[in-house]
C-alpha cells in the first residue's frame, strides 16, 4: 500500500517569481497545495482534475523526481519520503515503474531490447541472468501482445502498440506500483478507447497497483478502482467511480464529471435520509441523503441530465414532477438532450434518441427522489 500524506509542493523560482496558486496562509504559492490518499494493493487509483491542478507534480513526487516541500510517503511500510525527518529515497531506489505522456521508446532498438534494457542495466548485484532476462522480456512481451513483434524496430510498430512497449518496459522491473502520467492522450480518439480497456485488462490480470493521471473524465470512470478529483492543488473528493458520479461532494466535483443541472434551494423538512427543499420554481424531495443539513439551510441541487425522465404528458402521480417549455432539442447520435425552460430556469434532459419534442412544446418531467443530490454550497 502506498500513503501519501499532507503532500505540499511549491515551485519557487530562483528569480523569485513562483507559478501555482497562492496558499491560504500567505503568499508562498504551492502546486500541490496538501493531498492525501492511500493506494490499495491491486487498485487503479486515479487523480483526475483539469489541467494545472496538480495531478503530474503529485505523481512526480511520488515517483522522487520532484522533492516535495512538506508531507510523507511510504510504499508496502518503506519511507520514500519524510520532510520531517530528512528522508528523500532516491527515484531509482523507489521500486517505481512509470509510463508517462510521451513515452519515449528507444529508436534505435529493436522492440525486445527496449524491454531488456532496464534489466541489463541494473545493478550487477540484482541484474538477472541472461536467462532469466530473456525470459521477463518473453512474458511482459506476451501480456502486451508485442511477442510478435519482437524483433522489429521500436519504430516500426504503430501508436498503440509503441504504447503498449513503454508499458512493457516498465512492467518487465516488476515494480510494486506503476505511475501513468496520461499515458493515452498522444493517441488518437478510436485507439484510446481501446486502450483503456486493455490497460485496464492488464492492471487487473497482474494485480497491478497503479496510480493512474488524467484530466479525461469518461477514461477516469472507466478504468479505475477509486477516483481522486483535484482542483487547484487539492483533492476534493475520493471515492468509486460511481459513488463520485451519483454523489458529488463539491459543484466542482459535480460540473467537472460530466454535466448537471444545478438548482439552488431552501431547506424546508429533514426527516432521516429524506430532504424536501424549495427552490424558486416548486418543490423537490431528495431520499438517501447521507450529510443531511438543517432545516432553513440553502443547498445546491445537483441532478443529472439523463436522471430527468421528459415526457409530453403530465403523470401526477409521480415525485419531484415539474412543468416547463422544451427550449433546444440537440441530437447527438446516441442520446438527444432537450433543454427546458422552468421560469427563468433551464433544465437539461438527456433522453434515448427515440423522443424527439420539438421547442415550444409544453412537457412535464420528474426526478427520481434518489436522484436528486444535494451538494454543500461553498
Ligand atoms: N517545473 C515547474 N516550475 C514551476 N511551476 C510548475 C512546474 N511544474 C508545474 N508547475 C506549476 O504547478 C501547477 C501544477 O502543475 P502540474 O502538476 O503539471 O498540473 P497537471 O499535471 O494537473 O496539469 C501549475 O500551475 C504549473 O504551472
Ligand atoms: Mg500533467
Amino acid at each position: 500500500m502506498l500513503t501519501v500524506e499532507s503532500l505540499k509542493k511549491s515551485y519557487d523560482d530562483t528569480a523569485g517569481r513562483a507559478s501555482g496558486r497562492r496558499s491560504d496562509a500567505g503568499t508562498r504559492v504551492f502546486a500541490v497545495g496538501g493531498v492525501d490518499f492511500e493506494v490499495h494493493d491491486g487498485e487503479l487509483f486515479t487523480l483526475l482534475g483539469p489541467s494545472g491542478c496538480g495531478k503530474t507534480t503529485t505523481l512526480r513526487s511520488v515517483a522522487g523526481l520532484e522533492r516535495p516541500t512538506e508531507g510523507r510517503v511510504t510504499l508496502g511500510g518503506r519511507v520514500l519520503f519524510d520532510s520531517k525527518h530528512g528522508v528523500n529515497m532516491r527515484a531509482n531506489q523507489r521500486g517505481l515503474g512509470m509510463v508517462f505522456q510521451s513515452y519515449a521508446i528507444w529508436p534505435h532498438m529493436s522492440v525486445f531490447k527496449n524491454v531488456s534494457f532496464p534489466l541489463e542495466v541494473m545493478p550487477r548485484a540484482k541484474r538477472p541472468g541472461r536467462k532469466e532476462i530473456e525470459d521477463r522480456v518473453r512474458q511482459v512481451l506476451e501480456v502486451t501482445e508485442l511477442g510478435a513483434y519482437a524483433a522489429r524496430a521500436a519504430t516500426k510498430l504503430s501508436g498503440g502498440q509503441q504504447q503498449r512497449l513503454a508499458l512493457a518496459r516498465a512492467l518487465v522491473t516488476r515494480p510494486e506500483l506503476m505511475l501513468l502520467d496520461e499515458p493515452l492522450s498522444n493517441l488518437d480518439a478510436k485507439l484510446r478507447e481501446t486502450m483503456r480497456f486493455e490497460l485496464k485488462r492488464l492492471q487487473r490480470e497482474l494485480n497491478l497497483t497503479a496510480i493512474y493521471v488524467t484530466h479525461d473524465q469518461s477514461e477516469a470512470l472507466v478504468m479505475s478502482n477509486r477516483i481522486a478529483v483535484m482542483n487547484q492543488g487539492r483533492i476534493e473528493q475520493i471515492g468509486k467511480p460511481r459513488e463520485i458520479y451519483t454523489k458529488p461532494a463539491t459543484r466542482f466535483v459535480a460540473e467537472f464529471i460530466g454535466t448537471s443541472n444545478f438548482i439552488e434551494a431552501k431547506v424546508v423538512s429533514v426527516s432521516g435520509g429524506e430532504v424536501q427543499v424549495d427552490a424558486a420554481q416548486g418543490r423537490l424531495v431528495a431520499h438517501g441523503v447521507e450529510a443531511a443539513p438543517a432545516v432553513g439551510d440553502t443547498v445546491l441541487i445537483s441532478i443529472r441530465p439523463e436522471c430527468v425522465d421528459l415526457s409530453r404528458e403530465r403523470r401526477g402521480d409521480v415525485p419531484n414532477e415539474w412543468s416547463g417549455t422544451v427550449l433546444t432539442r440537440a441530437f447527438m447520435g446516441d442520446v438527444v438532450d432537450h433543454i427546458v425552460g422552468v421560469g427563468d430556469l433551464e433544465v437539461r434532459n438527456r433522453s434515448n434518441p427515440n423522443l424527439s419534442i420539438p421547442p415550444g412544446t409544453e412537457v412535464h418531467f420528474s426526478v427520481a427522489p434518489d436522484k436528486v443530490t444535494l451538494v454543500p454550497v461553498d
